[in-house]
Formats: C-alpha cells, structure tokens, sequence
C-alpha cells in the first residue's frame, strides 16, 4: 500500500485536526522521498521530502516554474483565488520566472540588505519593548493568547512602519490580510456573506489603502519602503500600477504571518524545552543560532509548488512536462542526512542550514528583517520573563501552506520594563 495519496500533506483541514504529519514525511523521506500524490479534490503532484532535492529543484527555475501559483489549493478554490489577484492582473515577484523576476526583486533588495535592515533595529526594539511591557501591566503576572497578543503584533507593527501604513489603519490591514491570503480558516473568513462578492469587497478596500500611500509617497518621497517601491523603475519605465500594488501585498502578507507564526512556534517550542529557554537566558549570545532554530523548527511556509518545464529525472522517477511537484520545507528541515538528531529543538544548534527561507532564485527576500524581528522579541522575553507555562490547548491554524498555531494560551510573570 501507498505511504499517502497526498491529502494529508496538502489539505487545510487535515493540518487543523492532525498538525503537522512529520509521521508520514519520515516514512516518505526514507522510502518515496519523490512520490506521486493523488489527493481527492487538488491535481496530482509530486511530493519532495528531501533537504538535497529542496535545493536541486529551486536553484533551476528554468525547469521548475512558479509562474502558474505556488500553493497548493483545492480545485474548488482556484477560481476565488484568481480573483483575490483581481482576476490574475495583479502581479506578484514570488510568482514571477526569471528574467523577468531579477528586475523586479531588485526593486526592492536594497531595502531588505542585513545594513539597511538594522537601521530599523531602534523600531523592531521598540516594538518588542512595547508589546513585552504592555503584558508585564502593572502586576508582572497574567495570561494572554501569544499568537494575537505577541506574535500578531509585533510584525504588524514593524511592516506597517515601513509600509507608511498609519496607526489607526493597522488593524484593518491585518484583518484585510487575514481575509484575503492567511488561509481558509473558517474563523478568520467573514460569516454569512457571498464569498465572491465579500472577495472583491476587500480587494477594493486594500487599493483604497495602498493608492493613498502611493500617491503621497509620489509626491513625497521618504527614506522608506513605500517610497521606493511607489517610485520605482522597471527597464527605465515607473512600474505599472498593478505591480506596484502586488509588491505592497506580497511584502506585507508574506512578511506577517511568516513571522508570526515562527514566533508564536518558537515560543511553544520554549514551553515545551524550558532547559532550552533557561539555557536562552542564561547566554544571551545564542540569540542568534536559537532564531535559526526556531525558524527551522517552526518551518512557517510548509510548501512552495512548482510546475516542471520540461521533463526532468529526479531520484530514477521520470517527471514530466507539465507535472506540478511540490516542495515540503518543513521535512526537509528535519532531514537525518543534514540535520543530527533532527526532531530536538536545541538552541545552539551548529551549523543549521535550514530552508525555512527557501534557497536559490526566490529566497526571502525579508529573509533579514524576519531574523532581527524575532531576535528583537526573544530577547525582550529571555531577559524579562521570568516564569511561563501553557494556561489552555494550543490550536493549530486551518492551513497547509503558512502553517502555525493560531491559539496559543500562556501564564507567565514578566519583569517590569526597567
Ligand atoms: C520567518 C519568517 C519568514 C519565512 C519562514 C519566509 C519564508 C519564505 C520562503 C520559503 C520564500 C521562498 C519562496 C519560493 O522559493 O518560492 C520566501 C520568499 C519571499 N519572502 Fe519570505 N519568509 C519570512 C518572512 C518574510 C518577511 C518579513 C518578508 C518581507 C517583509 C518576506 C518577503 C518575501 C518575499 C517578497 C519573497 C519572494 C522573493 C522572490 O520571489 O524573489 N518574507 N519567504
């Protein structure tokens, strides 16, 4: 008998009773690592296991294009999502092939450089400080859920900021991003109303959004992101209307819920290894190796989809023209052949070449202000918190492809801010 016919990798509703089936991408590693799923409901596709072959398929995109979509969705979706892109107009560089793709991520890489990205540090420190002493109150001790009241906040912020989003439209835009790209969760969908229309509603509502901010950022140029995308050039020509408001979009949903749900996964995983968070605290120069342990162990984007261009041998299995495959970062990152001891969570953990960030012509482009976001937090945390534990049972968000928990209930009693 077949390992799986796939629909436990890729449907939304197994992730939220299941979690994560690390279960069946051991055995799928060890004895199919390219295997030919068949789920009821999506098209077929092959599914990759393994950290090597992650690495082979997404350094050729000449051969494996993300040109037609890079999750994995029900057929029964596809046409809702085609209009969340306003019928496919709206154009967004994670779904581009090169050569078209290097001249639009250059566009925007000098904002994401590891120097441009500390210059934010006094906004990404500020942000952690201020959401760790809202917590604290004025008791020290309390219970929150860490996804909406930490891990939620805390990038919602720093993008905003560099988004020229106003405070007061912060959570609209979260809520917005919710609706639109987080997943099809059915608490984050919005009750009773035609999904269609409710669809095109808050695709109107984002544009109003953005189209004031570019257009004062046109008139007003600042040293920030928003300026530079609203002003930006394509082969010496402004960049079209449409792809500069993909570029807000993907910047913004790409950047938020990734973040959120590696925080939110690291913080669990600190529940679960209090030595590990002890050992935190105790040696604040592991900050840094412990991020990439978190986001390696979190894996928040649990797939990206391919289609193979043209047909390709990969481990003696013929893929074909045509054929989608589908890359599951989260077993890669706990492949035996790369990573000892892959399901313990160790903070200092060396070296740790995880693709939580991918690898090759689409690597994350905020692959720096994820890392400096979580370390700005972890370390607000490790130097003030001084006890925590779990007040409730975890919930797991209805996705297979940004995957992470969307509850998670925590005592604790955190230091006062000095
Ligand atoms: C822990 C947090 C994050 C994780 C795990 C993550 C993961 C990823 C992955 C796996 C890809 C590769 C997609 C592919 O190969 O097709 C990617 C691409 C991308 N990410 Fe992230 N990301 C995170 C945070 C961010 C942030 C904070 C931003 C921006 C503010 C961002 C913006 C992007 C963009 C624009 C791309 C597309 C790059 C391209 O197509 O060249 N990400 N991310």
């Amino acid at each position: 008998m077949s390992i799986t016919d796939g629909l436990d990798l890729v449907s939304s509703h197994a992730y939220a009773t299941q979690g994560i089936p690390h279960e069946v991408w051991t055995r799928l590693r060890a004895g199919s690592p390219v295997h030919w799923c068949t789920p009821a409901g999506f098209e077929p596709f092959w599914a990759i296991t393994r950290h090597a072959d992650v690495c082979e398929i997404s350094k050729q995109p000449d051969a494996f294009s993300s040109a037609s979509g890079i999750a994995m969705i029900p057929r029964a979706q596809e046409e809702v999502v085609r209009e969340q892109s306003l019928g496919g107009t709206m154009r967004v560089i994670i779904e581009m092939d090169p050569p078209e793709h290097r001249g639009y991520r250059k566009v925007a890489s000098p904002v994401f450089t590891p120097r441009a990205v500390k210059a934010m540090d006094d906004a990404i420190r500020t942000s952690a400080r201020e959401i760790v002493d809202r917590l604290a109150g004025d008791s020290g001790e309390g219970e929150c859920d860490f996804a909406n009241d930490v891990a939620a906040a805390h990038p919602l912020r720093i993008l905003s900021t560099m988004l020229g989003v106003p405070r007061e439209s912060e959570p609209d835009i979260l809520r917005l991003t919710n609706q639109l790209f987080a997943s099809d969760d059915p608490d984050l969908q919005r009750k009773g109303e035609d999904r269609r229309q409710a669809t095109i509603e808050m695709g109107l509502e984002f544009y109003r959004l953005f189209d004031g901010i570019i257009k004062d950022r046109r008139a007003n140029p600042r040293d920030d992101l928003a300026s530079v995308l609203a002003n930006a050039t394509i082969d010496g020509e402004p960049m079209g209307m449409m792809e500069t408001l993909g570029y807000y979009l993907i910047t913004f949903s790409a950047g938020h819920d990734t973040t959120k749900n590696a925080l939110v996964g690291g913080m669990r995983a600190f529940l679960e290894n209090p030595d590990q968070f002890e050992k935190l605290k105790r040696n604040p120069d592991l900050l840094d190796s412990a991020v990439e342990e978190v986001v390696r162990w979190s894996s928040p984007v649990n797939h990206m989809k391919r289609k193979v261009t043209r047909d390709y041998e990969l481990r003696g299995q013929k893929l074909r023209a045509g054929d989608w495959l589908v890359m599951f970062y989260a077993s890669a990152n706990r492949d035996e052949e790369v990573f000892e001891a892959p399901f313990e969570f160790r903070i200092d953990r060396k070296p740790n070449p995880h693709l939580a960030f991918g690898v090759g012509e689409h690597f994350c482009l905020g692959a720096n202000l994820a890392r400096r976001s979580q370390r700005a937090l972890f370390r607000e945390l490790a130097q003030r918190m001084e006890w925590a534990e779990l007040a409730g049972e975890p919930e797991q968000i209805h996705s297979a492809f940004v995957v992470g928990l969307k509850k998670l209930p925590m005592r604790y009693r955190i230091r006062p801010a000095a």
